[in-house]
């Protein structure tokens, strides 16, 4: 029988993958794996301190010891590590707390590294949640002054790694900022301790429910003077190419969502690994419109989580990530029981 034009253009029937979850799973280009995710964690002190934060639902701010318990839930649900913020009892205008060896993150990463050994620490190196103008660099003259402010970073991460911190992650904007944590860490007797650089962070509005969280906004001005302006690709290629000249282990591109086509070429500039950060500001939009029944949480947690592995991320920061790695293990338990029910 002579094929008609319609069967020949139907011999290709992209469908035919797409019939049952099993093909699908066997011809999915992405796939999961909680041991790509990190989970931030913010700390304060004191002791049974559980405090949710208003503007991210699920997450909380939380003493030492119950940073211990929260911490045993994500690791028994197999996530990659996990990046402390600090919030610290008093503000300074040196934001001193960042690095006294009795702060708040030294103190915590003291506790997790005693019961965890084996577990992957990462520590945020600013000074914003630490100043008493919000501001993540020393101010000179009402400018945020660049190489007075490399000293202060380069002594916290030298006291996040004498705590036990297996990477640490300066998320200042100061230029030289990976450089000067290097040679600090060198110097100080820490060259296995890693570096994670923000390289690529964007001044975004998105970073609002973050601030709330750490009482880290700015007293005055904003912070365009020293994160990246947002219309901007070819600056994050730059700033990513610093960051590995001065020594960074892994480079970051954040937010995420909005900057998914960064991402994507940072991937094709680089070969180290590369972190995306899906901020807060862009998790509450997905939790605020999930409160409302406007959406499904967790398909659309996937979908950006998928989305951010999609245009190059091997790691992702990201709120969702104890959701996230428990909803994978329920699906791979799914289809395990969907196994035995057919025999197979
Ligand atoms: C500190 C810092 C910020 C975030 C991570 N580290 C806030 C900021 O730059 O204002 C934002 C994270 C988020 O929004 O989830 N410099």
């Amino acid at each position: 029988m002579p094929r008609t034009a319609l069967h020949a253009d139907l011999i290709r029937r992209p469908r035919r993958l797409r019939r049952t979850p099993a093909l699908r799973t066997l011809a999915r280009e992405t796939r999961w794996n909680p041991g790509g995710l990190v989970a931030p964690l913010f700390v304060r002190p004191g002791r049974g301190v559980r405090e949710p934060i208003a503007s991210l639902p699920g997450q909380i701010r939380c003493s030492p010891d119950e940073l211990l318990r929260e911490v045993d839930r994500l690791r028994r649900c197999g996530i990659g590590a996990v990046l402390l913020f600090g919030i610290p009892e008093t503000k300074f205008p040196d934001g001193r707390e960042a690095y006294a060896e009795s702060g708040i993150v030294q103190e915590a990463v003291r506790g997790l590294r005693r019961l965890h050994p084996g577990l992957v620490i990462i520590t945020d190196v600013c000074l914003c949640a630490y100043s008493d103008h919000g501001h993540c660099g020393l101010v000179r003259d009402g400018e945020i002054d660049n190489d007075s402010t490399l000293d202060l970073l380069g002594r916290t991460a030298v006291s996040h790694a004498a705590a036990g911190a297996d990477i640490v992650a300066p998320s200042a904007m100061m230029d030289g900022q990976v450089g000067a944590i290097r040679e600090a860490l060198d110097t100080a007797g820490f060259p296995e301790v890693a570096i994670m650089g923000y390289s690529a962070k964007y001044a975004s509005a998105f970073y609002g429910p973050f601030r709330d969280a750490a009482d880290s906004a700015p007293q005055f001005g904003d912070r365009r003077s020293y994160q990246m302006d947002p219309p901007n690709v070819r600056e994050a290629l730059r700033e990513i190419a610093l960051d590995i000249e001065q020594g960074a282990d892994i480079v970051m591109v954040k937010p995420a969502l909005c900057y998914l086509d960064v991402i994507r070429a940072a991937r094709e500039a680089t070969t180290v690994p590369l972190a995306a950060y899906w901020v807060s500001g862009e998790y509450a939009m997905v939790k605020a419109a999930a409160a409302a029944g406007w959406l499904d949480e967790r398909r659309a947690v996937f979908e950006v989580l998928g989305a951010i592995r999609r245009a190059g991320a091997d790691l992702i920061i990201t709120y969702a990530a104890a959701d996230a790695a428990r909803w994978m293990a329920a699906s791979a338990a799914d289809a395990e029981a969907a196994l035995d029910r057919s025999g197979g």
